[in-house]
């Protein structure tokens, strides 16, 4: 009799759980992503509201500032492009001082730029005023009529490659790079004039090979699988820093059409790239992109870095002045 009540009590208990996990599962699923539904309905993908694990792109979103001679009176090596949130000026001019004030470097001449959507919340209008002084003093921000946020990361890419490739087909590369990442521009001029790296179809950063679709409703990337049913991405370069010859710009627009943009760009890229038949390729030394490595790095690591990631401007600009100093060797 007492083995029966507690046999039962078990079964109620496990029938509970089971229950109470399912409800959380999906009320996660319903309420992760704080997804705005927006009236006007895409052109390409009219049923873009039911999943908030994708973005609304391809859509007609405009340049309302543009105003840089970079790749229109100029025809540089190589541009950096860097996505920052409208509010971070902090990050803009710690970048200006260090290696976005690169010009010339071996000889070859580096632009850098910042891309941006629109700012949100109560003070948008100021912020907006203030990012048009900036651009007046800089020249170097570009500013899409996305709603900028985090997710929206994908339509901050894909606009920036618009962008590229209605100016800067002239130019040979470009790369994407966070605004929290160390750029050691000598090291990536290197690499790029190097007789074996590709002048097309080029693309490289630190390549996933086999990035796993997050199942785990809790995990930062999750992926439900009726958005993407395989269990892998295929390879793409992790979004922090990645390097691309400037056919690929148009390319890669030119297939996104018939490829649904997730919210995780990198990720999206790499669906693109497939489409195109094109693989990424790996940096020549795996010293050369580093994310999230252990703090602080030996001025040895920094010798040989492209790009890492820092914790800070701070860190940012230590890094920076000690991978110019001569004693930063091995
Ligand atoms: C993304 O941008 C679009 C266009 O501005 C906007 O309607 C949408 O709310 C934004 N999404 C998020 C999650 O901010």
């Amino acid at each position: 009799m007492e083995n029966k009540r507690k046999y039962l009590k078990w079964i109620l208990i496990s029938i509970l759980g089971t229950v109470i996990v399912f409800l959380l599962y999906h009320s996660y699923e319903w309420k992760s992503l704080p997804y705005h539904s927006d009236e006007k309905s895409s052109p390409y993908h009219s049923d873009e509201k039911s999943s908030p694990y994708h973005v609304a792109y391809p859509r007609d979103y405009k340049f309302i500032m543009d105003d840089t001679p970079t790749c229109k009176t100029s025809t540089p090596f190589l541009v950096l492009m860097v996505p920052v949130a409208p509010s971070n000026v902090a990050a803009r001019d710690a970048i200006r001082q260090m290696w976005g004030n690169e010009k010339i470097v071996l000889g070859q001449l580096i632009e850098t730029l910042f891309v941006l959507g629109l700012p949100g919340g109560a003070d948008a209008e100021q912020q907006q005023e203030k990012l048009r002084q900036e651009s007046q003093q800089h020249h170097d921000l570009i500013q899409s009529n996305f709603l900028d946020s985090y997710y929206n990361l994908t339509i901050k890419t894909m606009v920036m490659l618009e962008w590229l490739a209605a100016h800067c087909t002239t130019a040979s590369y470009a790369m994407k790079v966070d605004s929290d990442v160390l750029v050691h521009v000598e090291n990536l001029v290197k690499l790029l004039l190097d007789p074996s790296t590709a002048k097309q179809n080029y693309m490289t950063g630190l390549v996933w090979w086999h990035s796993p679709v997050l199942r785990n409703p809790f995990a930062k990337f999750y992926m439900p699988g009726d958005v993407i049913a395989e269990p892998e991405y295929p390879p793409y370069p992790l979004g922090m820093a990645y390097i691309m010859s400037l056919d690929l710009p148009g390319k890669i627009l030119s297939v996104s059409p018939q490829i649904r943009p997730i919210y995780i760009e990198d990720a999206y890229l790499g669906m693109c790239l497939k489409r195109l038949d094109i693989s990424p390729t790996n940096p020549p030394e795996n010293t050369m992109f580093l994310v999230n490595p252990t703090h602080p790095l030996s001025g040895c690591s920094l010798s040989k870095v492209i790009a890492t990631t820092t914790t800070s401007i701070q860190q940012m600009t230590g890094y920076w002045k000690r991978s110019r100093e001569p004693e930063a060797r091995c």
